[in-house]
């Protein structure tokens, strides 16, 4: 770990997709410090979800990290072993996102998926395993943690199955939890709610976490700083307060005067009247 406690320090970072030759992302340099909310936000296609994936090494075939150092956790990504990347990927770095009834099995009950990191990562006996997801459950704030324990994904609304995949993606306790939309798919109060959700488990756990969204008033809420990405580049940067009030840039403008009218507006009169 450098001395800084950089959880993340991507410098100058290019992601092609080495079949074509296209530079998906770059010039990327980003850090991301303990306990910091990151946020990232940007049109559709600006390269924020290719960004996360090569922090998790799931990048789609053919593409690569091909310029530039890029470090999770002082492990350099660029030569990290299959075997590197099991220690990191689901145990160090967590991951959400968008659209979570994807990432679970319908065939098998919700709990025992759950439970299965614990077991094999961690070596606990099915009944620990199992009394630890029911902790994990309630502190995700799921009612009847047991009840939920033998229910399948298809039983289950969309905000139920997202706090399920948080529970999940902290079992592991991470250092930096990745959420890549995760709230883009639930109704407006269930989206409210899982960012508080995200909010006190990052004061709880001192998660660090980095947030996707093409919704500025998520990161707006949640994020220390954010990165405005455009066509695979960082175009405008800073303090939340300096990125939404002041933004420097002539595309930041347009996204935060577009985002007004999702709600954007509400998230600065509040800021406004608390600062
Ligand atoms: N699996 C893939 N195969 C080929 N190209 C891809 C793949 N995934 C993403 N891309 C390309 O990489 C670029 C960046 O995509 P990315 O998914 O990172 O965008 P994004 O900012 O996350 O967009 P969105 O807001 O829609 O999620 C896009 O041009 C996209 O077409
Ligand atoms: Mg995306």
């Amino acid at each position: 770990m450098n001395s800084d406690e950089r959880l993340l320090d991507y410098r100058e970072v290019t992601i092609a997709n080495r079949m074509t030759g296209e530079h998906i992302v770059h010039g990327f340099t980003a850090s991301l410090r303990r306990g910091e909310v990151l946020g990232i936000v940007g049109e559709s296609g600006s390269g924020k979800s290719i960004t996360c994936r090569s922090i998790l090494g799931i990048l789609p075939r053919g593409f690569d990290i091909t310029e530039g150092t890029a470090e999770v956790l002082g492990q350099d990504l660029r030569n990290l072993s299959a075997k590197g990347w099991l220690s990191i990927r689901g145990v160090r770095v967590g991951a959400v996102f968008q659209d979570p009834g994807s990432y679970l099995n319908p065939s098998i009950r919700v709990g025992p998926q759950i439970a299965e990191p614990l077991r094999v990562r961690r070596g606990l006996k099915r009944g620990e395993a199992k009394e630890r997801v029911l902790d994990l459950f309630a502190s995700v704030h799921l009612a009847d943690p047991a009840d939920l324990y033998q229910r399948y994904s298809y039983e289950l609304s969309g905000g139920m199955l997202q706090r399920i995949l948080i529970a999940g993606a902290l079992a592991l306790e991470p250092e930096v939890l990745i959420a890549d939309e995760a709230t883009t798919a639930l109704d407006v109060t269930v989206q409210a709610e899982i960012l508080d959700l995200l909010e006190e488990l990052k004061e709880k756990t001192g998660v660090a976490l980095v947030v996707v969204s093409h919704d500025l008033a998520v990161v707006g809420r949640l994020c220390d700083r954010i990165l405005v990405m455009r066509h695979g580049q960082i175009i405008d940067q800073g303090s939340t307060r300096q990125v939404l009030f002041e933004p420097a840039h002539e595309y930041t403008r347009l996204l935060v005067s577009e985002h007004q009218v999702y709600g954007l507006d509400r998230f600065l009169a509040a800021e406004r009247s608390a600062g």
